[in-house]
């Protein structure tokens, strides 16, 4: 348990914002790294700081659906609908950019990602960097207030539910004063559900750029019409790029009953090493008794309910990694609805190996 960010932490932190540097931040989903989203200047740093492609669009933070529309060219009664229903809370909605948007923050699309999180801390930090931004440029300079803010970690690694991860994955950063301001473990744990509806005003779909622990039923519900998968013409999402999430350690997915089998295989190739094994508490019983002393064969259980599975999946791989074994064999989830988001990730995670052979 770590404590949370205390009320001054936030002001200073929503300072450090206001004078266009770097704020790490708790949000439900995993933790963010965050920007003035208006600040040009501001929002390159992050780009920089992960490594990452310029052309990939960062998501906007909002404090409510009023803020929101000020990045959007239009709050679309669908948009507002989603938003209604399940703001503030794990679910980002593609819209039609505000002209005024800086490039830089849409990627270059003519599309923005807003979204409104739940967690109390980004929430107080939305509200005190809202309150400093009018206090110091005066209220008629303050178009719209948000903060650009990717997930936490460098481009294509794991993304972080804990301050610690964090600290691990911008360790020069921290010790140059970039804070962070900590709220507990992520309690949803994967990033947002990525909803597109910038195509529904020429009568195109919605659709599903990033699965998440929102599930597509109840936002059909909503929507009262079906949400496609991501297709040629979606918007791109990085979130999408065949490897991503990925640990250190190399690491292989497994349909549950192959696994035996694998591990087998794996021994003999293998002549010295250790295995990492991550499926449910029932598999790992299972090998463990298939396996019996074997030394070089450790069975790491996860939880059986997909919503407290994804909460501990990020750590899960972290731990992995910091154990330094030589190969991960990871057990897939079912082929449900209710597991999607998370065999997205581990698909994702798994893809960066899939060129080594030998793993
Ligand atoms: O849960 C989350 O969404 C976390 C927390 C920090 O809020 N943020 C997050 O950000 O996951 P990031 O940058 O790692 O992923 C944001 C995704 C990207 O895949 C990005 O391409 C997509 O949102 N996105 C943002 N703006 C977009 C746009 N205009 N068009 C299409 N995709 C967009
Ligand atoms: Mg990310």
């Amino acid at each position: 348990m770590t404590t949370w960010a205390t009320p001054a932490q936030i002001q200073s932190a929503a300072e450090t914002l206001v004078r266009g540097e770097l704020v790490a931040f708790a949000t439900e989903t995993v933790y963010g790294l965050g920007a003035d989203a208006s600040n040009p200047e501001a929002v390159a740093k992050i780009f920089a700081a992960k490594g990452r492609p310029s052309d990939h669009p960062v998501i906007v933070h909002v404090a409510d659906a009023q803020a929101a529309s000020v990045w959007v060219s239009e709050v679309s009664e669908f948009a507002q609908a989603l938003m209604d229903a399940f703001w503030p809370g794990p679910l980002t909605l593609i819209l039609p950019k505000a002209d005024w948007v800086p490039s830089q923050v849409s990627g270059g699309q003519s599309t923005i990602g807003v979204r409104c999180p739940s967690h109390p801390v980004a929430q107080a930090l939305l509200t005190e960097f809202s309150e400093q931004l009018i206090q110091v440029r005066g209220a008629e300079n303050v178009r719209a207030v948000g903060i650009a803010a990717p997930s936490a970690n460098r481009y294509g690694q794991v993304s972080p539910t804990q301050a610690a991860h964090v600290e691990q994955e911008f360790a020069e950063l921290v010790a140059a004063g970039m804070p962070i301001l900590a709220g507990g473990d992520s309690e949803f744990g994967i990033e947002s559900t990525i909803v597109d509806l910038s195509r529904m005003d020429q009568g195109g779909s919605p659709a599903l750029l990033r699965p998440g622990s929102l599930g597509r039923a109840v936002i059909e519900e909503v929507l009262g019409q079906p949400v496609l998968g991501q297709d040629a013409q979606a918007p791109r999402v990085p979130g999408s790029v065949k490897a991503h999430y990925a640990p250190r350690t190399p690491m292989r997915l497994w349909d549950a009953q192959a696994l035996p089998q694998a591990i087998e295989g794996w021994l003999k190739q293998y002549g010295t090493g250790q295995l990492a094994v991550v499926a449910s508490a029932v598999e790992c019983e299972h090998l463990q008794a298939v396996l019996g002393s074997q030394s070089r064969v450790q069975c790491f259980a996860m939880p059986n309910h997909p919503q407290a599975y994804a909460q501990v999946l990020y750590a899960q791989l972290r731990a992995l990694d910091a154990l330094q074994m030589t190969t991960i064999y990871w057990a897939n989830v079912p082929a449900t609805e209710d597991w999607l988001a998370i065999r997205d990730r581990l698909q994702r995670a798994g893809a960066a190996f899939e060129t080594e052979q030998s793993i």
